[in-house]
């Protein structure tokens, strides 16, 4: 089936990371079709489109639907428009993958699982981390001879973050360590710190129970010395440990290593990839495209967000008391 593609929003992060992954896709691929872009601004959606192929270029999103007959759109505006313009593309019919968060708070996202249900829409999140080659590798591992996870250390650390609302970045985290746990959360605790300016911005540390015994601490530190994201996670004689991003940011190479009884039994390396693919964001748009042609569900859905949403909406509203996660894990979706 050829896949006719349209981009909603045509800024930073669609700019550096999703123009390029859907050139490099439709040059691969011949049933891939850059049908249209749309941005706000005109000169940036016609600028994107001569920038990565697209046919024509839009100023108005119903009229880019209105014309197009779209297979797929990604949804890439900022966080605060997400919810609303996925729910004008949803009754489209038109198959989503959404940037992340999918909605601000956990109303949005359900609002959102509920529209997708009502008109059977096939939805993915663009949590870019569970692409990742690295965290492909780790996962692996984790369904083959690993023992059962006992605990999960995650790291995210950024140098100068003062964006108001960090919570929307925080969230990769508390993805990827739900992504690595393989199993739902059922309650977390959140430990402010005091660094931050605004109420989402703040350093926090979130300590998760999970089912048969997991517990993981999450580190968010928006305002310190060095870039640097990763985990260790320890099962009885078995270790994993996954460097994302050191020093330098985005650019910097990933490593990963299998320890077994104090030895290193394997380790992956991959600062041979182009950055998209690195990244997960080449990944991720291959498998949304491949899902949405073969008529099955894509992955992470909307449903499978909740939990997630959830504890980013505590981190912005620094909620400190328990929260019990165990209804969250329940899909809304009939589906
Ligand atoms: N996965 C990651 O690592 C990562 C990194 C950065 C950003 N992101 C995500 O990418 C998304 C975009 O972030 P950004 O920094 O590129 O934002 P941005 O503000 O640079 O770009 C958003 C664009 O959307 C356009 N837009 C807004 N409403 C629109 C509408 N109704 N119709 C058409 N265009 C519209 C704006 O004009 C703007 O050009 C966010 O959801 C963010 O969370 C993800």
């Amino acid at each position: 089936m050829d896949l006719r593609i349209g981009v909603i929003g045509c800024g930073g992060f669609a700019g550096y990371a999703h123009g390029p992954a859907l050139a490099a896709l439709a040059s691969r691929d011949r049933g891939i079709t850059l049908a249209a872009c749309c941005d706000l601004d005109g000169a940036r959606a016609s600028e994107y489109s001569q920038d990565f192929g697209f046919a024509r270029a839009y100023t108005n999103l119903d009229e880019m639907l209105d014309q197009e007959s779209l297979d797929a759109a990604l949804v890439l505006v900022a966080p605060r428009h997400t919810a609303s313009v996925v729910a004008r593309v949803i009754p489209r019919r038109v198959p989503v993958l959404l940037e992340k968060p999918p909605g601000l708070t956990l109303g949005e996202l359900d609002h959102l699982i509920q529209l997708a249900d009502e008109h059977g829409v096939p939805t993915q999140v663009a949590f870019n981390r569970r692409y990742m080659p690295l965290l492909r590798e780790a996962r692996a591992i984790l369904d083959g001879d690993f023992p059962p996870i006992m605990e999960i250390h995650y790291e995210l650390i950024r140098f100068d973050r003062r964006d108001p609302d960090f919570s929307t970045t925080a969230i990769h985290a508390i993805d990827a360590v739900r992504f690595l746990a393989g199993r739902p959360f059922q309650v977390a605790t959140i430990r402010f710190g005091d660094s931050g300016e605004g109420s989402g911005s703040a350093d926090a540390t979130i300590f998760i129970e999970g089912e048969d015994g997991l517990s993981a601490i999450i580190q968010i530190q928006p305002r310190a010395g060095l870039v640097s994201e990763g985990f260790r996670l320890h099962g009885v004689g078995a270790s994993l440990v996954g460097q994302i991003v050191g020093p330098g940011g985005a650019h910097s190479s990933g490593r990963l290593e299998y320890w077994r009884d104090d030895a290193l039994k394997y380790s992956y390396q991959d600062d041979q990839l182009p950055f998209v693919e690195k990244h997960g964001i080449y990944g991720e748009l291959a498998a949304f495209c491949e899902a949405v042609t073969a008529g099955v569900q894509p992955s992470p859905t909307l449903a499978e967000c909740r939990q997630q949403v959830a504890l980013m909406q505590a981190l912005r509203e620094r909620v400190s008391r328990p929260l019990d996660l165990r209804d969250l894990a329940e899909s809304l979706c009939s589906a």
